[in-house]
């Protein structure tokens, strides 16, 4: 019997232990989750009016500073640098993808890493690598292994597939695996017989945006993540996983919508919270 993941119930769980936490602080001390929003992409609005949504429920102050796609660099920096001298402000998110006249990488860097919700400096993206324990782990990898763990599905000595290697998902997510002594494959689009390599998967995770993966391209018994999620021509929201055809071979295997997605949500809100206890300890 193939196990199908469901996002939101563990999300929900994850939040509402959250919720309780978070009940204990004065209104005026609780953590505060402040978001950088930059130009007019839909998808960003949707993410970003989900994020505020979710950290209202839970009792997270968060706020969303909108600017237009010509702003300068310089100015989100300055907007930036204000957050990381208020000591209200907990966590700091730059919702990217950012217009291509900014450089994404001097603008995430502005963010302390203290306050970087998303683990995307590269103070704690060099903690990450070198094997120690940044500030906070990316949201989207953390909700993977999460999921893993939630599952009882051992990583330790396993073949893991990461294929994609975003600085958002794919890259720490191999990490964080090797991290947990997984034997770790990393493929991408130049990798050359990709389901060669996908059908020794204990752990296939595709983080791609298309449809990739096909019902010959797993081992039989595998544990499948699909972290890609994208319209198809009818307008549905859909993964990198064709779902209904490889469902039935593998052991355990998340949907889209309704898997990795919602555990992206959680994760960011457990990031908030982390960032604010170890804040008040500095
Ligand atoms: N855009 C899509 N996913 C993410 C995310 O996890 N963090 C940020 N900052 N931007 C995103």
């Amino acid at each position: 019997m193939t196990i199908i993941f469901d996002g939101k119930k563990l999300r929900d769980k994850i939040l509402n232990e959250l919720r309780l936490k978070i009940a204990n602080f004065d209104y005026s001390k609780r953590p505060r989750l402040d978001v950088i929003l930059v130009g007019d992409d839909p998808a960003s609005k949707i993410y970003v009016n989900n994020k505020r949504k979710f950290a209202d429920k839970i009792g997270i102050r968060s706020y969303v500073h909108t600017f237009n796609n010509s702003v300068s660099e310089d100015a989100i920096i300055k907007k930036i640098k204000e957050f990381n001298e208020d000591k209200s402000v907990t966590a700091i998110l730059v919702q990217l993808p950012l217009p291509e006249h900014i450089n994404k990488y001097k603008v995430i860097n502005a963010i302390s890493p203290q306050k970087d919700v998303d683990g995307l400096t590269d103070y704690n993206k060099m903690k990450l690598y070198s094997g120690g324990t940044p500030f906070v782990y990316p949201c989207t990898p953390k909700g993977v292994i999460k999921i893993l763990d939630e599952n009882n599905i051992k990583i330790e000595g396993k073949h893991a597939v990461v294929i994609g290697r975003s600085d958002l998902v794919g890259r720490p997510l191999a990490q964080m695996l090797l991290n947990r002594n997984a034997t770790v494959t990393v493929c991408h689009s130049k990798t050359e017989s990709l389901s060669n390599i996908t059908k020794t998967a204990d752990i296939l995770i595709s983080a791609v945006g298309k449809k990739l993966i096909g019902e010959n391209m797993i081992k039989s018994g595998c544990v499948v993540i699909d972290v890609g999620i994208f319209k198809d021509e009818n307008d549905q929201t859909t993964g990198d996983v064709d779902f209904g055809k490889v469902k039935s071979n593998a052991d355990f295997i998340t949907p889209v919508p309704g898997g990795v997605g919602p555990m992206t949500i959680a994760s960011l809100m457990s990031n908030t919270l982390e960032l604010y206890n170890k804040s008040s300890r500095l």
